[in-house]
């Protein structure tokens, strides 16, 4: 009988520290940059987002929602057998977070790495796992995207420093006899990778370049607005559905209006688009999980629901996961 893997757990986290656009206009106003909450709204349909204190680290948020996942499915740490986290803001440059939540969480012993896709990461590590749970290498397994992407911005660029917030979202994903995760497609173009970027590194003790979050809005939103369409269709046909079977839709939560235009795109009316953009803002790997955590525990998404996850960032990278939940 063929193995399958299927989502037993959800778990979110957000830092409690939420800013609203008009604390942050006004905080901005203060270094002699302009935004206003008219001007967020209109253009991304952000509100609000989160911001993790200065000690906090992307292993403490991850922590908080991979207990909440192992909770709502009904699992201890102890019998997790694989841990992948999904980010872009590692506590440091190695070990890598994933090492250090498995110490945080007392769960010794099993594969634990990072995987690097940005905005994308999640499905990147859910596709990850469903792979290494079909083939047998794994029956039990943790995935997580978690961010601290406040600590990368540029305060000084309003054209990106009032699009991300941090927090992390994660997910129990167990071997199952049914099939849970349907069809799942990855891409990457590394020739796009200027678009959106922090190229800083760390040499010889010192830190080369600009280690700051630098993006081409546009360029972006025009490459993700074909690519979101695209890739959900592809799965779609992997897994033998039409567009009529899905019952939610989450994209990674970067603009309402990509978002929206992808619904569109696939014909799906927008009470069947998840969006938490609004109060989340944009936290790149963990926007995915922290969206279908907060659909869940708030009743919108119900078991047996068929549920298309997608994303798209810098890389540049896209995919999307097809599932029953
Ligand atoms: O996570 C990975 C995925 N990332 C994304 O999907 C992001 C995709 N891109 C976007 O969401 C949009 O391109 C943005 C929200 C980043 C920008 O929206 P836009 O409609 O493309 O605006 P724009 O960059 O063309 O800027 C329009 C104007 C400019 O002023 P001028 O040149 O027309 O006078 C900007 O300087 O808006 C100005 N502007 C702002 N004004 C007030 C840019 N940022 C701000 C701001 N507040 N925060």
């Amino acid at each position: 009988m063929p193995r399958h893997s299927r989502i037993t757990g959800t778990g979110s986290y957000l830092p409690p520290r939420r800013v609203s656009n008009a604390q942050l206009a006004a905080e901005l106003a203060e270094r002699g940059v302009e935004t206003s909450d008219q001007w967020i709204v209109e253009r991304t349909g952000i509100r609000a987002r989160h911001f993790a204190a200065p000690d906090v680290t992307s292993s403490d948020l991850a922590l908080h929602a991979a207990r909440h996942a192992l909770e709502a499915a009904g699992r201890e740490a102890a019998d997790i057998d694989l841990i992948i986290v999904a980010t872009s803001t590692p506590d440091m440059i190695f070990p890598s977070t994933a090492c250090l939540l498995q110490a945080k969480l007392g769960a010794a012993g099993c594969p634990a790495f990072d995987v690097q896709a940005v905005c994308s990461g999640f499905v990147y590590a859910l596709a990850v796992a469903d792979s290494m749970i079909r083939t047998g290498a794994a029956s039990k397994a943790l995935v997580i995207g978690a961010e601290v992407f406040s600590r990368i911005l540029d305060f000084n660029d309003r054209g990106t420093c009032v699009l991300f917030g941090d927090g992390a979202g994660a997910v129990v994903l167990e071997t199952s006899d049914t099939p849970g995760i349907l069809a799942s497609e990855l891409h990457a173009d590394g020739s796009h990778a200027g678009i959106l970027c922090t190229p800083g590194t760390v040499q010889g003790g010192k830190v080369l370049g600009d280690p700051l979050l630098k993006m081409d809005g546009q360029a972006v939103f025009k490459l993700a607005v074909g690519v979101l369409e695209s890739v959900a269709r592809s799965v779609l046909v992997k897994a033998g559905r039409q567009d009529s079977d899905i019952d939610w839709l989450i994209p990674h939560q970067a603009n309402i209006r990509i978002m929206q235009s992808t619904a569109k795109k696939l014909k799906l009316p927008l009470d069947k688009l998840v969006v938490t953009v609004d109060e989340h803002g944009n936290t790149s790997a963990a926007s995915i999980p922290l969206a279908l955590d907060h659909a869940v525990r708030g009743g919108q998404i119900r078991r047996g629901d068929t549920v298309m996850l997608e994303g798209v960032g810098g890389g540049f990278t896209w995919g999307a996961v097809l599932l029953d939940l």
